[in-house]
């Protein structure tokens, strides 16, 4: 049986697929990106892009509150997912050594790899939620689908 999550996540990405015959600007799609997502998800409370440039990760379009302009190297989930270049979900921030804190008000997260055209890593997709254990493998399956159409 499809659950009502993975059927909006289905629907969402046939509305990013339309929306990126637009164009294949990486800003537009990112924001577009955001924009779905935030408005569209169930306790999406900050959803945005963390981009590598010259060894620093740097915040990229968002919406949410205001957040963190660089993450501290190495520390937090974001890293972790480029370090590791996987889906890191995280149902407790607060369990999460290291966790940057950008607000206080986010309990789980969720970080997907961003990787170009030759899969080299050059970002992450990184969501948080006011709700713990807000993602699953759902998430992570969807998101990852999503995040793969911005190199399309
Ligand atoms: N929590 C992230 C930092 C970014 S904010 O969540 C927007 C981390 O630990 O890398």
């Amino acid at each position: 049986m499809i659950d009502k999550k993975s059927s909006r996540y289905t629907r969402l990405e046939k509305q990013i697929a339309e929306l990126f015959l637009k164009t294949r600007d990486m800003d537009a799609r990112m924001a577009t990106i955001n924009a779905v997502l935030y408005h569209k998800m169930d306790g999406f409370f900050w959803v945005g892009f963390y981009l590598l440039k010259e060894g620093h990760l740097m915040v990229g379009p968002y919406q949410g509150p205001l957040a963190c302009l660089e993450l501290e190297k190495d520390k937090g989930v974001c890293w972790a997912g480029i370090r590791k270049d996987q889906t890191i979900v995280v149902p407790d921030v607060h369990q999460f050594p290291g966790h940057i804190a950008c607000d206080s008000r986010s309990k789980s997260e969720i970080v997907v790899p961003v990787k170009n055209r030759e899969n080299k890593v050059i970002g992450v997709l990184d969501i948080d939620s006011n709700l713990l254990s807000n993602f699953d493998n759902t998430d992570a399956v969807h998101l990852e689908n999503i995040v793969g159409k911005l190199f399309d």
